[in-house]
């Protein structure tokens, strides 16, 4: 089971998503099945660290980010991921654009796991503090939905 998560630039959004999901995979002990990678659908940050922003508030919450590096998603990806999952709606119409016809796997919103009534991550990139922390929340509530729905979904 492969789970990719998909923002704009892989450096605020998925990179946490992918660390905080990573980091609930461990705990449940189910790290081994399950594999996890992020991407963004631009090219402006490829091979770059997450924002520092982001690696500074997960830290503040137990999460290291800081060996991720940003890569632009590639229709290959859609061979490798059963599931792909962006952060906002603008990502995914851009994931629909490139989806092949032959997909079979789950291509949707990563918040539709998640109890909070947002149904999009907002971009912190642009404001303060308390949008990164934000995104840990909102990343925090939909991972822990994630793995329950995979859960009862493959009997992992
Ligand atoms: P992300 O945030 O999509 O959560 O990684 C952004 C990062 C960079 C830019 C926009 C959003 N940018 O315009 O460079």
């Amino acid at each position: 089971m492969q789970v990719l998560f998909v923002c704009l630039g892989n450096i605020c959004r998925s990179p946490t998503a992918h660390g905080v999901f990573q980091q609930v995979l461990v705990n449940a002990g189910v790290d081994c099945q399950i594999g996890v990678d992020s991407a963004g659908t631009a090219g402006y940050h490829i091979g770059a660290a997450p924002d520092p922003r982001s690696v500074a508030a997960a830290r503040t919450r137990g999460y290291d980010l800081s060996e991720l590096r940003a890569r632009q998603v590639d229709v290959g990806d859609f061979e490798r991921f059963d599931y792909i999952l962006a952060m906002d709606q603008s990502n995914l119409d851009n994931l629909q654009r490139i989806r092949p016809a032959d997909f079979s796997g789950h291509l949707g919103l990563f918040l539709d796991f998640a109890q909070a009534a947002e149904r999009e991550v907002p971009d912190p990139y642009y404001g303060g503090r308390d949008g990164f922390d934000y995104v840990l929340d909102l990343a925090e509530d939909a991972s822990h939905g994630l793995l329950r729905h995979i859960r009862t979904e493959s009997g992992i």
